[in-house]
This record gives C-alpha cells, sequence and structure tokens, in this order.
C-alpha cells in the first residue's frame, strides 16, 4: 500500500511539474519577438518620424504559438537559433544573409539522439527525388519547421492523428503555390488531380499517409524518408488490401499501434468486404485514457490548491 503510495504521488508530482514547466513561450504578448511574430498587425515606434505606426505582417512570418509550444524546440528562445540583432527593429537587411543552422549541424554523430538515427535518415533524404531534382536548395527544414516539429508516428496511438500530421508536412507545400514554386520555379500540380485514379481519394488521405505509397517500405528506420519518382508510386490496390498488407511493415508498425496490427485489426480491416474502422476497441487502452484522465485532474487539483497557498 505504501508503495501505491509513493508511486502514485511521483506520478502526480511529475504531471504537476509538466503543468508547471515554463518556455520561453509562454507569454507571447510580452515576448520580444512573439509580439510581432504570433500577430497580424504590428505596431512599432517610427524613429524618423517619431510616431508610432501599424503594419501589416507577412502571414508567412507569423508563427502559431501553441504549435510552438508542442514543438521539440520549444525550450529554445528565438535569437538560441536567430541573431540576437533581430531584437531591433527595423531588422538589419543583411540578417537574412546569415546561414541557418540545419539538423545535421545540432543532431549529427551526437549519441543522446541515437533512437532518432539522424545520419540515416539524412542518407535516406539524400537518395530522394526532392534531394535529386533540387539538390541542397531542399533541405530537411523544408518539410521539418524548426519551429513546431514534434515526432508523432512514435508517440500517437491515433492513426488518424499520425496520418494528418504527416501529409501535413507534405501538403504544407504540395497544397502551397508559393512555397511549391519557392523550390520548383514552376506551378504546383494538383494533388487531388493527379490521385483522381483512387477511388474514396478522400478517406485514404485520412487513413493512410502519402508516404506509405511515395516511399519504399523500409524496417530500419521508423519513418522511411526515401521518396521515390511518382512512375515508382504504389497504384496497385492489393497492397494493401490484403490480408498481407504492406500497412503492417509501414503505419502499423509502430509500438504504439502494434496493438491494431497484433488483434489482426488490420487482416479484419482487408479480408472483410466492409472494411470497417473502429469496429474494434481496446480495453487496455480505454483503461490507460480514464488512469490519466484523473491524474490529470489530480494534478490540477494540486496545482490550484499551490496557487492559492501562494496568493495568500
Ligand atoms: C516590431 C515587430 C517585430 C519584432 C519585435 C520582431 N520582428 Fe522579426 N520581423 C518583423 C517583420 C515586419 C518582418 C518582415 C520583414 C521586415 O519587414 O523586415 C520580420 C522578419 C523576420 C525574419 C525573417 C527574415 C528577415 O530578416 O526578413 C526573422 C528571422 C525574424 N523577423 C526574427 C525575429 C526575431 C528572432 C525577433 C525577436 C528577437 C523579431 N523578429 C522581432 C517584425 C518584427
Ligand atoms: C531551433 C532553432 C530555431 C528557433 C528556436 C527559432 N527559429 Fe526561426 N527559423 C529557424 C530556421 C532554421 C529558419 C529558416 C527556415 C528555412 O527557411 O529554411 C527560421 C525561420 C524563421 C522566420 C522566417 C519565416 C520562416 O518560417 O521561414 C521567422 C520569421 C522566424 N524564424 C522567427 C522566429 C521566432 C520569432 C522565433 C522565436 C519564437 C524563432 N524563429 C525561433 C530556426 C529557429
Ligand atoms: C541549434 C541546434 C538544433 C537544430 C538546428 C535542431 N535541433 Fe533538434 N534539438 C536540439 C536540442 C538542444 C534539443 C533538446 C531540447 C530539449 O531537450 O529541450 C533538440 C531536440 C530535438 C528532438 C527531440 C529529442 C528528444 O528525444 O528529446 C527532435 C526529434 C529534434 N530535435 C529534431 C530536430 C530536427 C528534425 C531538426 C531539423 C529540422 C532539428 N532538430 C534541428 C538542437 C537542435
Ligand atoms: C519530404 C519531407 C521530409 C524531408 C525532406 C525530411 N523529412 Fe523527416 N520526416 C518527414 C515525415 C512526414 C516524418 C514523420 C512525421 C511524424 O509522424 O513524426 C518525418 C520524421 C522524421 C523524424 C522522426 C522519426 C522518428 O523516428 O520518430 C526525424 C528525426 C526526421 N524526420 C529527421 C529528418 C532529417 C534529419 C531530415 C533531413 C536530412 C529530414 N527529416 C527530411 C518528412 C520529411
Ligand atoms: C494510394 C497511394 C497514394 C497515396 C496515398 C498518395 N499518392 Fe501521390 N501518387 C500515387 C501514384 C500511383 C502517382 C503516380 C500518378 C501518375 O503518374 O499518374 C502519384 C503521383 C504523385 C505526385 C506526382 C505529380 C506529378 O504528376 O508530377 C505527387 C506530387 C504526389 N503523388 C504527392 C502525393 C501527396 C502529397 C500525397 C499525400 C497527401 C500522396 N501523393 C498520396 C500514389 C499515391
Ligand atoms: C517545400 C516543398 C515540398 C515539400 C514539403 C514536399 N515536396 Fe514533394 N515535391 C516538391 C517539388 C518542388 C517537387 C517537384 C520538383 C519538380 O518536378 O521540379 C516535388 C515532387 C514530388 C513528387 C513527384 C516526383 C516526380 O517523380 O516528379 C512526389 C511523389 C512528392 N514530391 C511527394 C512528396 C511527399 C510524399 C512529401 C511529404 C513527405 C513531399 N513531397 C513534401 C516540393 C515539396
Ligand atoms: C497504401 C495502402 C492502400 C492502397 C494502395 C489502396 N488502399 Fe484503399 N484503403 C486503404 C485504407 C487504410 C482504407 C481505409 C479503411 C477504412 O477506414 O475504412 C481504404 C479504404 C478503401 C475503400 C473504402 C472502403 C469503405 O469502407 O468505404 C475503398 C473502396 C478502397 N480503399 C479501394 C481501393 C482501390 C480500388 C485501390 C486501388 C486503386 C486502393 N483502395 C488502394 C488503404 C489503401
Amino acid at each position: 500500500m505504501k508503495k501505491l503510495q509513493f508511486l502514485l504521488f511521483s506520478l502526480l508530482f511529475v504531471l504537476f511539474c509538466k503543468v508547471n514547466a515554463q518556455t520561453p513561450y509562454d507569454d507571447p504578448k510580452n515576448h520580444a519577438c512573439l509580439k510581432c511574430h504570433s500577430s497580424q498587425i504590428i505596431s512599432f515606434q517610427n524613429e524618423v518620424t517619431g510616431t508610432e505606426m501599424k503594419r501589416l505582417m507577412n502571414p508567412y512570418y507569423i508563427i502559431d504559438t501553441t504549435a510552438l509550444r508542442m514543438g521539440v524546440h520549444k525550450s529554445f528562445d528565438c535569437t538560441d537559433c536567430h541573431s540576437y540583432d533581430y531584437t531591433k527593429y527595423p531588422h538589419d537587411g543583411n540578417l537574412k544573409l546569415q546561414p541557418m543552422s540545419n539538423c545535421l549541424d545540432c543532431h549529427g554523430g551526437d549519441p543522446t539522439y541515437a533512437q532518432y538515427q539522424f545520419e540515416k535518415i539524412d542518407e535516406e533524404f539524400k537518395k530522394s527525388v526532392h534531394y535529386k531534382i533540387s539538390g541542397e536548395n531542399f533541405s530537411c527544414t523544408r518539410c521539418h519547421n524548426q519551429h513546431t516539429y514534434h515526432p508523432t508516428a512514435r508517440n500517437s496511438s491515433s492513426v488518424q492523428e499520425i496520418v494528418s500530421y504527416s501529409n501535413s508536412l507534405c501538403l504544407s507545400c504540395h497544397n502551397d503555390m508559393k512555397k511549391y514554386e519557392l523550390v520548383a520555379g514552376h506551378e504546383n500540380p494538383q494533388i487531388i488531380k493527379i490521385h483522381e485514379w483512387l477511388p474514396n481519394q478522400e478517406l485514404h488521405f485520412k487513413n493512410v499517409r502519402c508516404i506509405e505509397c511515395h516511399t519504399q517500405v523500409t524496417d530500419s528506420l521508423m519513418v522511411s524518408h526515401n521518396i521515390l519518382s511518382k512512375d515508382q508510386a504504389l497504384r496497385k490496390c492489393n497492397e494493401c488490401h490484403n490480408t498481407n498488407s504492406r500497412l503492417k511493415a509501414s503505419l502499423y508498425k509502430y509500438e504504439n499501434l502494434q496493438a491494431r496490427a497484433d488483434n489482426s485489426f488490420v487482416e479484419s480491416l482487408f479480408t472483410n468486404e466492409s472494411y470497417i474502422i473502429g469496429a474494434q476497441q481496446f480495453p487496455l487502452l480505454k483503461k490507460l485514457s480514464y488512469l490519466i484522465f484523473f491524474l490529470t485532474l489530480g494534478a490540477i487539483s494540486i496545482h490550484i490548491v499551490f496557487r492559492f497557498l501562494k496568493k495568500k
């Protein structure tokens, strides 16, 4: 009993700390950069006329603060990566030319991040069609926004969340004319038109990732990064709609989703004439979600009590 109490208390404590963890971005309105970079309208002192001015913000320079605080680099402050000279506005035009660090500059060869296999990802990426066509002009940062990126496939247990996050990385460019042209120098082909041959396109794009059809399945990597050219893309329905679905080796290979594959979820999905998603539930997950809910509730109550005490 004592042990259990201790365990519960430690859990609550950890949750309590998480709830209270401060990041530099907690107060965007008063942050030296975010007061402008999270807002559509900026105001600043015009030093020439001595008056207060208001301007519209370039929408590509507005940072989503919710996503920022979920990102892996949330404990950084802006000026850890960008020059401190940005604290001045108008920004010095030369700052644009400052080279920015890439993922490998910080993560390459660092054993702390071995589980992510940055070097192997880099190797695979260099074989991809993007790198072949655009070279250094196409970097990791084109897909991974350093402000907001957070690994999802290995952490989430929701297929739809994993799929939508992964696809959003591709669509942020393939569905954005300007971003696409920035790399390609020509207009983007319409994703929906290209995939007209695929029935129930919307349902497919909700349940399978672009990379399922556009990369070779690799066992050694969590997320395969070798995007193949379009003539090598997967078109055969029964690669997935089959007892031995390739999804078992790609989307459903994650430990967090193994239960689906183990419960022969995939098989029942694809051998059955009517594929019904959500037809099976997982009791363990359900119990776990209750546990997390009550623990969080507990942590919040403690938090409130502490705040109350502090006020006094
Ligand atoms: C007064 C509002 C304001 C503040 C404060 C501000 N910025 Fe900016 N920032 C802008 C605007 C507007 C642009 C668009 C380009 C321009 O007008 O210079 C911009 C552009 C940028 C760019 C794009 C590259 C470039 O040079 O054009 C970066 C990076 C940047 N800001 C970083 C920062 C950082 C880091 C901070 C905090 C240390 C900061 N900014 C504070 C308004 C602001
Ligand atoms: C982990 C490093 C890192 C941190 C922290 C960081 N940035 Fe950036 N930022 C980058 C990189 C890298 C780019 C260049 C992206 C590219 O174009 O390849 C960039 C680009 C930008 C741009 C240009 C628009 C864009 O998205 O390409 C703005 C504006 C900007 N950052 C503002 C900020 C502000 C404001 C903060 C703090 C809230 C911040 N950055 C924190 C790495 C960082
Ligand atoms: C300026 C150096 C720098 C750059 C550039 C950078 N990172 Fe990081 N990254 C870090 C540091 C430091 C941490 C640890 C942050 C912490 O623990 O709060 C981190 C954390 C991470 C994590 C979480 C690791 C873990 O398990 O806790 C991932 C994943 C990650 N970065 C991916 C990337 C990707 C992808 C890129 C390129 C788009 C990138 N990083 C660019 C320095 C960097
Ligand atoms: C064409 C787009 C694209 C490019 C380019 C790209 N990635 Fe990724 N990367 C993805 C997608 C999609 C995911 C899956 C996102 C998720 O669910 O976490 C991912 C996942 C990752 C992960 C997490 C894998 C894991 O084990 O959880 C890391 C680390 C990573 N990428 C690093 C890199 C590095 C380093 C580069 C450059 C050498 C790079 N990526 C280039 C699209 C890309
Ligand atoms: C079910 C498999 C499948 C899925 C899922 C899928 N694709 Fe495709 N995709 C294909 C095939 C097959 C082609 C080749 C079509 C052709 O050449 O007529 C293709 C072609 C393309 C092309 C080449 C366009 C051109 O003609 O230049 C792009 C870009 C593309 N897909 C992006 C995506 C993106 C982004 C996603 C995710 C939102 C996605 N695909 C999801 C199978 C798929
Ligand atoms: C920053 C923009 C950008 C992002 C992000 C991006 N792509 Fe692309 N992609 C391009 C450009 C540009 C081309 C075409 C280059 C050309 O034809 O000139 C392309 C081409 C392709 C092609 C067709 C290759 C061929 O044979 O013509 C496929 C397939 C593709 N991308 C899939 C993806 C997938 C899957 C993702 C996400 C994991 C993704 N892309 C992310 C810009 C992007
Ligand atoms: C990358 C794997 C993959 C490929 C390739 C693929 N599918 Fe699917 N398909 C799925 C998944 C996953 C679902 C979603 C199952 C669900 O949630 O009902 C689905 C759903 C469907 C549905 C909807 C079933 C329903 O319940 O309404 C039809 C019809 C379908 N696929 C036909 C096809 C055809 C025809 C092709 C070939 C042109 C094809 N699929 C290629 C994975 C795939």
